[in-house]
């Protein structure tokens, strides 16, 4: 089978329905993974220094902090890891669209996560018996949470080849094209709301001291509220940095108005998280924990919307061809059909239909997308068929600023169509 063939066509109404599924399975996934993995660094951060320093009170937050973001061990298990192959699934399947990645590469996250949480449950469970830890748990602890941030690299790389359409066959044959500044940059904004996300959690369940309880006490609740603040503000002060890096590094087929606009929200939320914890600083009891957190919550639904909308805004540009290359096939096609020499015209609309289908991913005529616009490099294939149709089969590496062209998984006769199209498309063909 054709890898770029195009999935079976969804009525619009349906589409609309599963992106808007997604987003809310996203949005209670990427928040749930990120407080796993802020709360589990705190912790164990705390724990190595509260060990060191034989300081009762880091090892108590560090309890408490891994015991509040995972919840329990079922709920870590259950909600970091059942959810992750329903998205996967949905993202190549409807995201993905004829482009997507096989499903072996939605894999490889998720066996990471098992990881993760697997070794998470074994620290919590160790840290929970005893705050003196043997140096085992810790391992465990840390190597859980380099495989938690290492799923979460991972899915956002998988997640940014989203936006960037024409670039999935080239990291099919080539992974290293998985690569992008976009994911990267998705990546630390993920972090830095997480740890902002965490942070609002530490201020909003930490610190109930019951009374008797070693380490205690007001001193104790004045430190929880210092890590949660700081935690929150780190957090406020990344996100809107990162957000105008975000659209900076965006491909250019995905921005939109929309897009804009849903990213101007973080920063006007970030002031906010600013205010509450600096301008009204709750007064003896109040906590601000509660706002903060959900200011976070609904920073991480804007930036996951941009994203989305971006995603769509990708790959309407890719279902149809430009309108003035679909205007002029459409007339190029009737005049072939009249001319006396029937056989030509069925082969270049079979020509035309191979290159809206395979070529069309990475070529315009008059514009570079992935590859170099074919009006500049075809017609030194004038008058040479079969040269044309040798480098269609077996691309060989041609100009050293492009990446190599994959080769195309198309039929002898289909190889045949599109080369004697392209010719009859450039001018001095
Ligand atoms: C995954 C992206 C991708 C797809 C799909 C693709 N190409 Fe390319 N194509 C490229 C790149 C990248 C280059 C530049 C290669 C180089 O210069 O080394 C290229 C170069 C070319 C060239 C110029 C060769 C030269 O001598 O300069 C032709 C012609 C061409 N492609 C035709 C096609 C046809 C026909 C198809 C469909 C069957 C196709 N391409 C599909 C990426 C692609």
């Amino acid at each position: 089978m054709n890898p770029l063939a195009l999935p079976p066509a969804l009525s619009p109404d349906t589409f609309l329905l599963l992106r808007y599924l997604l987003i809310a399975a996203l949005l209670l996934y990427l928040p749930f993974l990120g407080i796993v993995i802020a709360g589990s660094a705190a912790s164990l951060v705390l724990n190595f220094f509260g060990r060191e320093n034989r300081d009762e009170r880091s090892l108590r937050l560090s309890r408490e902090w891994i015991e509040a973001v995972t919840v329990h061990r079922w709920v870590l298990l259950l909600l970091g890891l059942l959810a992750y192959p329903a998205i996967a699934y949905a993202c190549q399947r409807f995201l993905g669209g004829r482009t997507s990645l096989p499903a072996i590469a939605w894999l490889a996250p998720f066996g990471a996560l098992l990881a993760g949480c697997l070794l998470l449950s074994l620290y919590r469970s160790a840290i929970r018996r005893t705050t003196e830890l043997p140096p085992a748990p810790f391992g465990a602890g840390a190597t859980g949470l380099l495989a938690m941030i290492s799923a979460a690299f991972l899915t956002f790389l998988l997640l940014g080849t989203l936006v960037h359409p024409a670039k999935l066959p080239l990291v099919r044959s080539n992974l290293v094209f998985i690569l992008s500044w976009h994911s990267l940059v998705e990546f630390l904004l993920f972090l830095a709301l997480s740890f902002g996300l965490a942070g609002g959690i530490a201020l909003r369940f930490l610190g109930r001291s019951k009374a008797g309880e070693a380490g205690g006490g007001p001193d104790y609740e004045a430190r929880v509220r210092t890590a949660g603040t700081s935690f929150s503000l780190a957090g406020a002060l990344a996100a809107p940095a990162l957000v105008v890096l975000d659209l900076i590094t965006l491909p250019a087929t995905g921005k939109s108005m929309e897009v804009f606009v849903m990213a101007a929200t973080v920063p006007i939320l970030a002031l906010a998280v600013f205010a509450l914890l600096y301008l009204l600083p709750g007064k003896g009891e109040s906590r601000p924990g509660d706002r903060v957190t959900s200011l976070f919550v609904l920073m991480f639904l804007a930036v996951i919307l941009c994203h989305q909308s971006a995603v769509a805004n990708a790959f309407q540009g890719l279902s149809a061809p430009p309108g003035p290359l679909a205007a002029e096939t459409v007339s190029k096609g009737k005049k072939a059909a009249s001319s006396p020499a029937g056989g030509d015209a069925a082969v270049l609309e079979k020509g035309k239909k191979v290159f809206d289908t395979v070529c069309s991913v990475c070529h315009r005529f008059d514009a570079k997308v992935v590859g170099p616009p074919l009006n500049e490099v075809v017609p030194k294939y004038k008058g040479n068929v079969e040269k044309l149709k040798g480098f269609i089969r077996n691309p060989v590496k041609v100009n050293p600023a492009l990446p190599a062209m994959p080769k195309p998984a198309i039929k002898e006769d289909e190889v045949d169509a599109v080369a004697r199209y392209l010719l009859s498309k450039v001018k001095g063909g």
